[in-house]
């Protein structure tokens, strides 16, 4: 049991969009064999082949929407990897995918640095201190200078960075890069198609000139000079307690780089780690079966209305129908026909271990968070929501369909599909977002899958806080000032909804025995 759980490295790539998470998803799907010869590298291409390709919306509009796990073997390791959506509005659904990982790869494109998705992926990680390596991509473009991005990295990210890999120039003079963790220089023909033929170089031998010229392996050698004087040794220990990020550097598109981050990252990434109950700290390597729900899909099948929810195991062995206790029902459940996802197909699993991602079929039996166990009471902690940024009020465009409308929007906030707040002066519903394609997407999803039709109005809000204190009068008093934007969220949280920066601070110095949460996770 300890041999599969220590194999296992599941993890996710992350990036602002367009910085070549896709393009290196698939790359490591090359090197892993799922995929034999990349398409055309296209930013959706391999979500289609792949696993995600799941609801006409997607289709329409050529956006990832959903999270997706492909796995794969390389060498020893199992590979778990979960793809994020590729659209900022469902950034939300990237954050909670991140509660699943032990490690995280960040995408940054070389030319741009830091922007400002990364920056709150980097927020999420450094919440759960989450082991980081980050990947500079689009070394064969014109970039800024790495010794730059290092320090715009760890000004902008707060975190320790040390080069574990070094690009040799950049834009159309790139020649690759050298890897300081193996203190190996691999020359890579470029290639977008396959994995090509490697050249294996000394570089402290005048075998480097002759394949780089001159000027660059003088480069070269200066450079890892200056890096040696800079940075300390890489310290894995500091990677692991999520203080440093390993970063390498290369081209997705071109496959320079990869072999050299995947070689490492199998090496020094975690293993399936412990995971925090609100009873007790789960390990992985117990005995008994523990899971939780992270991410609900729905229509994986079109054929078949039923959603899949994805299960993260936190420790033992999974195995088909066996029955489990689902502890928000408290009822045994049995599952007949759980999945694994290879990169283009997925296939039923019999048995599954710690780390690994499985799909139970769902037909509204979960909701995201929910806990499943052998039989002990257990509640894995919460998954954060962030205030959403856009709201709109949500009504019911057909008076025949009232209830097809509530079942909908039950059922698509427990997916996590979007926040639910219902404003407790006039009891209606108001739906939080992080973006306007959010909205499409559930008056789309209403429409087809619950026949509901509903209706935005507008609501002008600012941000949801989550708010508590130990001073009930003041609580009592800052809730009758602010009765008309009170509201409790599906938990029956009170939230306050300020319609304004202005009136945000205002309360907050109004009130100073309030603390004002902007996540659910306090
Ligand atoms: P994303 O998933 O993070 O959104 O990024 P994706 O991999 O889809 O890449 C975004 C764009 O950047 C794509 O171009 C892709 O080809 C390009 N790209 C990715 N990695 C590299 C790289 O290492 N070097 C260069 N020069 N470009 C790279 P596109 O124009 O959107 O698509 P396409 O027409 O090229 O397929």
């Amino acid at each position: 049991m300890n041999n599969e759980i220590s194999r296992r490295r599941t993890f996710a790539i992350v990036a602002h969009p367009d910085a070549g998470k896709t393009s290196l998803t698939e790359k490591l799907l090359l090197f892993g064999g799922q995929i034999q010869v990349a398409g055309a590298v296209k930013s959706n291409k391999i979500r289609k082949t792949a696993t995600s390709d799941w609801m006409d919306i997607e289709k329409q509009r050529g956006i990832s929407v959903t999270t997706s796990v492909m796995e794969f073997d390389y060498h020893d390791y199992k590979i778990n990897i979960l793809d994020t959506p590729g659209h900022q509005d469902f950034a939300e659904d990237t954050y909670r995918t991140l509660t699943a990982v032990d490690s995280v790869i960040i995408v940054i494109d070389g030319a741009k640095g830091v922007e400002a998705q990364t920056l709150k992926l980097m927020e999420v990680c450094r919440m759960r201190n989450t082991p980081v390596i980050i990947f500079v991509n689009k070394m064969d473009r014109e970039t800024k200078d790495p010794f730059d991005l290092l320090d715009e990295l760890e000004d902008q990210l707060q975190i320790s960075v040390r080069p574990l890999s070094w690009p040799i120039d950049n834009g159309a003079r790139f020649k690759g890069v050298y890897n300081i963790y193996e203190q190996r220089l691999n020359l890579f023909q470029p290639s977008k198609q396959v994995v090509t033929e490697k050249v294996e170089v000394d570089i402290h031998t005048e075998e480097l000139e002759s394949h780089i010229g001159n000027k660059q392996a003088e480069q070269l050698r200066a450079d890892l000079d200056l890096l040696e004087g800079v940075y300390p040794e890489f310290d894995p220990q500091a990677y692991l307690d999520g203080h440093l990020a390993p970063v390498f550097f290369g081209s997705a598109l071109n496959n320079f780089g990869v072999q050299e981050l995947l070689d490492c990252f199998v090496e020094i990434a975690p293993c399936p780690r412990p995971v925090q109950a609100l009873e007790r700290m789960v390990q992985p390597d117990e005995q008994k079966f523990t899971g939780f729900i992270f991410k609900i899909t729905a229509n994986i099948d079109p054929n078949h209305r039923s959603c899949i929810a994805f299960c993260k195991i936190c420790s033992g062995r999974f195995t088909r129908n066996t029955p489990y206790l689902h502890i928000r029902h408290n009822k045994q459940i049995r599952f007949t026909s759980p999945v694994q996802f290879m990169a283009q197909r997925k296939s039923t699993v019999d048995e599954a271990w710690a780390g690994d991602i499985i799909g139970l079929p769902d037909n509204g039996t979960f909701k995201i968070g929910d806990t499943l166990t052998e039989g002990e009471i257990l509640h894995f902690r919460g998954l954060p929501s962030f205030s959403p940024e856009m709201f709109k009020y949500i009504e019911n465009d057909d008076p025949m369909k009232q209830k097809q409308l509530a079942k909908g929007i039950d059922q698509l906030m427990d997916e996590g599909v979007a926040q639910l707040f219902v404003n407790q002066f006039n009891q209606r519903k108001i739906i939080g977002t992080v973006g306007q394609l959010q909205f499409e997407v559930i008056q789309y999803r209403l429409l087809n899958e619950y026949n509901a039709k509903c209706r935005w109005e507008p609501v002008h809000l600012y941000k949801a806080c989550w708010i508590e204190s130990d001073d009930p009068v003041e609580l009592d008093n800052f809730m009758k000032r602010k009765y008309q934007y009170m509201a409790k969220d599906r938990e029956g949280r009170d939230v306050f909804l300020a319609d304004s920066n202005y009136v945000l601070q205002m309360a907050q110095s109004d009130f100073k025995h309030i603390k004002f949460h902007f996540t659910s996770e306090f």
